[in-house]
């Protein structure tokens, strides 16, 4: 690897794995792109290609993308499902990324709170109409100038202070998940100390902060899982107790169901019910439920809440038809509260917990550039837990600063 050392702004393209001068904007960039003509799994839909630079707008900045964070985002976008989601933003191509670990390297005139040099991770909360509305839209999905690219242009609104002791990977490896967890349990569900928390997928994007985030809150956290592995991650992250969901499935709601089977699902929940109760030590019900799994979870999640208990929910993985039986939300006065990603106060807030060190990336895996469509093609079919992250900028893993990343490219 070599460190381009040109002061001029005429570069027309760097290598991957190289960095310029500090500010030089290149001519092209390297980037993964989608296209409607290549709709499909990821090893189709995203191909490398050479793409021009983004303009930036007054309050834009450019961010030279060290690391980036894959999610299911981006496989929905090339996928064109369950919408074609070219159609928000209007171009012909897409770049996904909706996470990312980099250098401030081009500010608009109205910036003041950034300059070049910064390094920076990104929340995804794009705003529609800075100032005058809080709409969102999601960077990287909904925008079309995500983190697959060496370049990418995000509001000044969505930078974040770099976390100094992670790595460019494990800084780019968290957000999305983790300020939606924060999101939803901090923000809109407003978990108490001494609260009991239903984890599902505990051992996924958004679990393995749910646990975290109740520890930092003094609840206890009963993580549900399906694997020996997940359950003893779990344990390490400080679930208080830890169920395989393999032992319960008949406690999924699969429709259409017959009588009995209805039976003996509601059976199956009241034992799982007895586990938690039995894992608590005590005859007591979890305030809050964490829910993400959607209809095959959604009726045992709302039976199993107490009284006065809130079931919160960001997303529905098995389906979003929910079925469940509405008598135990009015007669315990549950409350079921919808939450979505985050906003930039909430995700400051979040980030500050990874800053202080009292919440840690899960970084379970991390590839080089030319695996990207691997690594989206590996959570397609299921085959990645916790959270993965890409090298774009960086040279390789282990650096935390652009100081280490000269070193380490002029080495
Ligand atoms: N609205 C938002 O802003 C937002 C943000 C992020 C994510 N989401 C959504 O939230 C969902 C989860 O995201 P994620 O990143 O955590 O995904 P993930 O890493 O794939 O984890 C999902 C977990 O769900 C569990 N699961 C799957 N099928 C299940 C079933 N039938 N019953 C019980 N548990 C089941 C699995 O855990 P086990 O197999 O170990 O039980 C899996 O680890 C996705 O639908 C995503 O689109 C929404």
């Amino acid at each position: 690897m070599t460190l381009s050392t040109e002061t001029s702004t005429s570069v027309d393209l760097v290598p991957i794995g190289q960095t310029p001068a500090l500010g030089v904007v290149p001519e092209k960039m390297h980037a993964f792109v989608i296209r409607p003509e290549r709709f499909g799994p990821p090893t189709k839909s995203m191909q490398p290609e050479q793409m021009p630079v983004w303009d930036i707008g007054p309050d834009e900045v450019l961010v030279w993308v060290m690391a980036a964070g894959v999610n299911y985002n981006a496989i929905w976008a090339g996928l064109g499902e369950p919408v074609n989601i070219l159609k928000s933003h209007g171009l012909p191509f897409h770049i996904a990324g909706s996470d990312a670990s980099g250098v401030v390297w081009k500010v608009g005139s109205n910036v003041r709170n950034w300059k070049v040099g910064d390094e920076v991770v990104i929340h995804c909360n794009h705003l529609v109409e800075p100032g005058t509305s809080d709409l969102q839209t999601i960077w990287g999905y909904e925008t079309p100038d995500g983190s697959f690219a060496q370049l990418t242009r995000v509001q000044s609104q969505q930078l974040l202070p770099k976390p100094k002791h992670l790595t460019w990977e494990e800084a780019a490896s968290y957000g999305l998940v983790y300020f939606t967890a924060h999101r939803m349990l901090i923000d809109r569900a407003e978990i108490q100390p001494g609260e009991d928390v239903l984890v599902w997928g505990a051992g996924g994007g958004l679990g393995v902060f749910a646990l975290q985030l109740c520890k930092a809150a003094g609840c206890r956290a009963i993580a549900v899982v399906s694997s020996a592995d997940k359950a003893q991650l779990a344990l390490d992250l400080g679930a208080h107790g830890v169920i395989d969901r393999n032992e319960f499935s008949d406690l999924q709601f699969r429709p259409p169901e017959s009588e009995e089977q209805a039976q003996t699902r509601l059976k199956t929940t009241k034992a799982f019910g007895k586990r938690i109760w039995e894992l608590l030590g005590e005859k007591k019900s979890v305030e809050v439920v964490f829910e993400h799994v959607g209809q095959r979870t959604f009726p045992a999640s709302v039976w199993l809440a107490a009284k006065h208990g809130r079931i919160v929910i960001c997303g529905a993985t098995t389906g979003y038809d929910l079925t469940f039986d509405v008598r135990h939300l009015w007669m315990s006065q549950k409350r079921i509260i919808g939450s979505h990603f985050a906003d930039a106060d909430s995700s400051r807030r979040a980030n500050k917990l990874v800053e202080q060190g009292l919440v840690k990336p899960v970084m379970t895996e991390c590839f080089e550039w030319t695996e990207l469509q691997n690594a989206h093609q590996r959570m397609f079919e299921n085959k990645l837990h916790g959270t993965v992250s890409i090298l774009v900028g960086a040279p390789r893993r282990g650096l935390k600063n652009l100081d280490e990343t000269r070193a380490a490219l002029a080495g």
